[in-house]
Protein backbone atom coordinates (compact mmCIF):
# COMPACT_ATOMS: atom_id res chain seq x y z
CA UNK A 1 0.00 0.00 0.00
CA UNK A 2 1.24 3.52 -0.62
CA UNK A 3 1.21 6.06 2.23
CA UNK A 4 -1.89 8.00 1.14
CA UNK A 5 -3.65 4.36 1.19
CA UNK A 6 -2.36 3.51 4.32
CA UNK A 7 -3.28 7.48 6.03
CA UNK A 8 -7.09 6.97 4.66
CA UNK A 9 -6.98 2.90 6.28
CA UNK A 10 -5.64 3.97 9.72
CA UNK A 11 -8.17 6.97 9.81
CA UNK A 12 -10.99 4.68 9.14
CA UNK A 13 -10.10 1.73 11.54
CA UNK A 14 -10.16 4.48 14.50
CA UNK A 15 -13.36 6.12 13.12
CA UNK A 16 -15.12 2.18 13.08
CA UNK A 17 -13.65 1.13 16.34
CA UNK A 18 -14.52 4.77 18.38
CA UNK A 19 -16.71 7.41 16.53
CA UNK A 20 -20.78 6.55 17.64
CA UNK A 21 -23.75 8.66 16.76
CA UNK A 22 -24.10 11.64 20.11
CA UNK A 23 -20.86 12.31 20.18
CA UNK A 24 -18.49 15.55 20.71
CA UNK A 25 -16.02 15.22 18.50
CA UNK A 26 -12.43 17.21 18.63
CA UNK A 27 -11.22 16.78 14.81
CA UNK A 28 -7.71 17.00 14.22
CA UNK A 29 -5.76 18.52 11.04
CA UNK A 30 -2.82 17.30 8.47
CA UNK A 31 -3.21 14.20 5.68
CA UNK A 32 -4.30 11.37 8.18
CA UNK A 33 -7.17 13.11 9.91
CA UNK A 34 -8.95 14.55 7.08
CA UNK A 35 -9.52 11.47 6.17
CA UNK A 36 -11.51 10.16 9.40
CA UNK A 37 -13.10 13.84 9.04
CA UNK A 38 -14.14 12.64 5.64
CA UNK A 39 -14.91 9.38 6.80
CA UNK A 40 -17.39 10.59 9.22
CA UNK A 41 -19.13 12.85 7.16
CA UNK A 42 -20.18 9.81 4.53
CA UNK A 43 -21.43 8.00 7.35
CA UNK A 44 -23.35 10.83 8.31
CA UNK A 45 -24.56 11.09 5.18
CA UNK A 46 -25.44 7.23 4.56
CA UNK A 47 -27.35 7.63 8.31
CA UNK A 48 -25.02 5.50 10.01
CA UNK A 49 -24.01 8.48 12.71
CA UNK A 50 -26.27 10.45 14.33
CA UNK A 51 -25.92 13.86 16.16
CA UNK A 52 -22.76 14.65 15.66
CA UNK A 53 -21.48 17.77 17.38
CA UNK A 54 -17.83 18.23 15.92
CA UNK A 55 -14.50 21.01 17.30
CA UNK A 56 -12.43 21.61 14.34
CA UNK A 57 -8.71 21.97 15.07
CA UNK A 58 -7.90 24.28 12.13
CA UNK A 59 -9.31 26.22 8.87
CA UNK A 60 -8.57 22.85 7.39
CA UNK A 61 -10.93 20.85 9.24
CA UNK A 62 -13.42 23.82 9.02
CA UNK A 63 -13.46 23.41 5.59
CA UNK A 64 -13.64 19.66 5.39
CA UNK A 65 -15.99 20.18 8.10
CA UNK A 66 -18.62 22.06 5.84
CA UNK A 67 -17.87 20.15 2.85
CA UNK A 68 -19.38 17.11 4.34
CA UNK A 69 -22.31 19.03 6.71
CA UNK A 70 -20.54 17.89 9.60
CA UNK A 71 -22.13 20.65 12.29
CA UNK A 72 -19.35 22.61 13.75
CA UNK A 73 -19.13 24.47 17.25
CA UNK A 74 -16.69 25.51 19.66
CA UNK A 75 -15.04 24.43 23.10
CA UNK A 76 -16.78 27.44 24.38
CA UNK A 77 -20.58 26.59 22.88
CA UNK A 78 -23.21 25.66 25.23
CA UNK A 79 -23.96 22.23 23.45
CA UNK A 80 -19.97 21.41 23.57
CA UNK A 81 -19.64 22.98 27.19
CA UNK A 82 -15.57 22.79 27.39
CA UNK A 83 -15.74 19.21 27.38
CA UNK A 84 -15.43 16.61 24.12
CA UNK A 85 -15.77 12.69 24.05
CA UNK A 86 -13.21 11.81 21.91
CA UNK A 87 -10.21 13.27 19.65
CA UNK A 88 -9.27 11.78 16.75
CA UNK A 89 -5.78 13.45 15.26
CA UNK A 90 -2.14 12.78 13.56
CA UNK A 91 0.73 13.12 14.18
CA UNK A 92 4.69 13.63 13.49
CA UNK A 93 5.91 11.32 16.01
CA UNK A 94 4.86 8.60 17.87
CA UNK A 95 7.39 7.26 20.86
CA UNK A 96 6.97 3.82 22.49
CA UNK A 97 5.30 5.39 25.34
CA UNK A 98 2.62 7.02 23.03
CA UNK A 99 3.74 10.97 23.29
CA UNK A 100 3.95 12.50 20.26
CA UNK A 101 5.46 15.67 18.26
CA UNK A 102 2.56 17.56 16.27
CA UNK A 103 2.42 20.66 14.05
CA UNK A 104 3.85 19.59 11.15
CA UNK A 105 0.83 21.43 10.11
CA UNK A 106 1.01 24.44 12.20
CA UNK A 107 -2.21 23.45 14.19
CA UNK A 108 -0.36 22.57 17.41
CA UNK A 109 -1.55 24.90 19.74
CA UNK A 110 -5.28 24.35 18.91
CA UNK A 111 -4.80 21.06 18.33
CA UNK A 112 -3.52 20.83 22.03
CA UNK A 113 -6.31 22.52 23.49
CA UNK A 114 -8.82 20.13 22.29
CA UNK A 115 -6.52 17.35 23.12
CA UNK A 116 -7.23 18.32 27.11
CA UNK A 117 -10.75 18.99 26.63
CA UNK A 118 -11.16 15.32 25.60
CA UNK A 119 -12.09 12.34 27.67
CA UNK A 120 -10.69 10.06 25.27
CA UNK A 121 -8.13 10.95 22.65
CA UNK A 122 -7.27 8.85 19.66
CA UNK A 123 -3.64 9.23 17.20
CA UNK A 124 -3.96 8.02 13.90
CA UNK A 125 -0.65 7.49 11.91
CA UNK A 126 1.07 5.25 9.30
CA UNK A 127 3.88 3.62 10.87
CA UNK A 128 6.70 5.89 9.24
CA UNK A 129 5.98 7.97 12.11
CA UNK A 130 6.91 5.62 14.88
CA UNK A 131 10.24 6.63 16.76
CA UNK A 132 12.46 5.52 19.38
CA UNK A 133 13.36 9.04 20.56
CA UNK A 134 11.42 12.22 19.85
CA UNK A 135 12.59 15.68 18.49
CA UNK A 136 15.85 13.58 16.88
CA UNK A 137 14.12 12.99 12.71
CA UNK A 138 10.78 16.04 12.36
CA UNK A 139 11.41 19.38 14.17
CA UNK A 140 8.74 20.15 16.74
CA UNK A 141 7.32 23.47 16.37
CA UNK A 142 7.12 26.43 19.09
CA UNK A 143 4.26 29.14 18.99
CA UNK A 144 5.94 32.18 19.19
CA UNK A 145 4.76 35.96 19.91
CA UNK A 146 6.22 38.07 17.06
CA UNK A 147 7.67 40.38 19.15
CA UNK A 148 9.65 37.07 20.82
CA UNK A 149 11.34 35.89 17.81
CA UNK A 150 14.75 36.37 18.94
CA UNK A 151 14.96 35.96 22.34
CA UNK A 152 12.57 33.24 22.27
CA UNK A 153 15.25 31.45 19.97
CA UNK A 154 18.18 32.31 21.98
CA UNK A 155 16.57 30.37 24.70
CA UNK A 156 16.11 27.03 22.69
CA UNK A 157 19.32 27.45 21.57
CA UNK A 158 20.65 27.43 25.37
CA UNK A 159 18.32 24.08 25.80
CA UNK A 160 20.51 22.22 22.77
CA UNK A 161 18.43 22.89 19.83
CA UNK A 162 18.97 23.86 16.33
CA UNK A 163 16.16 26.73 15.40
CA UNK A 164 14.67 27.42 12.22
CA UNK A 165 11.72 30.13 11.59
CA UNK A 166 9.42 28.21 9.35
CA UNK A 167 8.89 29.57 5.91
CA UNK A 168 5.71 30.26 4.09
CA UNK A 169 5.86 28.21 0.61
CA UNK A 170 3.47 30.47 -1.64
CA UNK A 171 3.74 33.66 -0.03
CA UNK A 172 6.99 36.12 0.89
CA UNK A 173 8.35 35.55 4.36
CA UNK A 174 7.33 33.31 7.58
CA UNK A 175 4.55 31.34 8.04
CA UNK A 176 1.62 33.47 10.04
CA UNK A 177 -0.10 30.49 12.34
CA UNK A 178 -4.06 31.02 12.56
CA UNK A 179 -3.81 32.83 15.83
CA UNK A 180 -1.12 35.49 14.20
CA UNK A 181 2.07 34.21 15.64
CA UNK A 182 5.38 32.70 14.06
CA UNK A 183 6.61 29.35 14.25
CA UNK A 184 10.08 28.18 15.29
CA UNK A 185 10.81 24.62 14.40
CA UNK A 186 13.28 23.19 16.43
CA UNK A 187 15.86 19.76 16.20
CA UNK A 188 17.86 18.17 18.80
CA UNK A 189 20.64 16.32 17.87
CA UNK A 190 21.25 13.79 21.00
CA UNK A 191 17.76 12.47 22.73
CA UNK A 192 15.68 14.84 25.39
CA UNK A 193 13.55 14.08 28.29
CA UNK A 194 10.11 14.49 26.72
CA UNK A 195 8.35 15.76 29.44
CA UNK A 196 10.78 17.89 30.91
CA UNK A 197 11.05 19.83 27.59
CA UNK A 198 7.84 20.24 27.02
CA UNK A 199 7.32 21.87 30.34
CA UNK A 200 10.90 24.17 30.11
CA UNK A 201 10.21 24.81 26.49
CA UNK A 202 6.45 26.55 27.71
CA UNK A 203 8.30 28.45 30.55
CA UNK A 204 9.97 31.17 27.84
CA UNK A 205 8.53 34.12 27.88
CA UNK A 206 6.71 34.68 24.15
CA UNK A 207 6.09 31.01 24.05
CA UNK A 208 2.57 30.29 23.46
CA UNK A 209 2.72 26.31 22.81
CA UNK A 210 5.03 23.73 21.75
CA UNK A 211 4.29 20.31 19.80
CA UNK A 212 5.75 17.89 22.38
CA UNK A 213 2.11 16.17 23.64
CA UNK A 214 3.56 14.50 26.44
CA UNK A 215 0.80 14.32 29.24
CA UNK A 216 -2.49 13.08 26.98
CA UNK A 217 -1.77 9.34 26.89
CA UNK A 218 -3.79 8.26 23.38
CA UNK A 219 -4.50 5.44 22.13
CA UNK A 220 -2.45 5.37 18.54
CA UNK A 221 -3.67 3.73 16.13
CA UNK A 222 -0.27 2.99 13.31
CA UNK A 223 -1.01 1.63 9.64
CA UNK A 224 1.51 -0.50 8.18
CA UNK A 225 2.63 -0.78 4.50
CA UNK A 226 0.91 -4.76 4.44
CA UNK A 227 -2.96 -3.19 4.98
CA UNK A 228 -3.07 -4.38 8.90
CA UNK A 229 -3.63 -1.50 11.70
CA UNK A 230 -1.97 -1.96 14.75
CA UNK A 231 -3.54 -0.33 17.72
CA UNK A 232 -1.46 0.90 21.07
CA UNK A 233 -3.15 1.71 24.16
C1 LIG B 1 -0.95 19.45 12.21
C2 LIG B 1 -0.54 18.19 12.85
C3 LIG B 1 -0.71 16.95 12.06
O1 LIG B 1 -1.58 16.10 12.72
C4 LIG B 1 0.65 16.29 11.91
O2 LIG B 1 1.54 17.22 11.31
C5 LIG B 1 0.58 15.04 11.04
O3 LIG B 1 0.19 15.38 9.76
P1 LIG B 1 0.04 14.31 8.60
O4 LIG B 1 -1.00 13.34 9.01
O5 LIG B 1 -0.31 15.14 7.38
O6 LIG B 1 1.41 13.66 8.44
O7 LIG B 1 -0.08 18.13 13.97
O8 LIG B 1 -0.61 20.56 13.00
Amino acid sequence: MDQKAIKELVARSAVEHLVHSGMKLGLGTGSTAIPAVHYIGELMQKGELHNILAVPTSFQTVIACEQWGIPLFTLNSKEIGGELDLTIDGADEVDPYNRCTKGGGGALLVEKIVAYASKSYAIVVDETKVVEQLGLKFPIPVEVIPEARLPVQRALEALGAEVQLREAVRKAGPVITEHANLLLDIRFTSPIDPVEMEHRINQIPGVVENGLFTRKHPRVFIGHADGTVEQRD
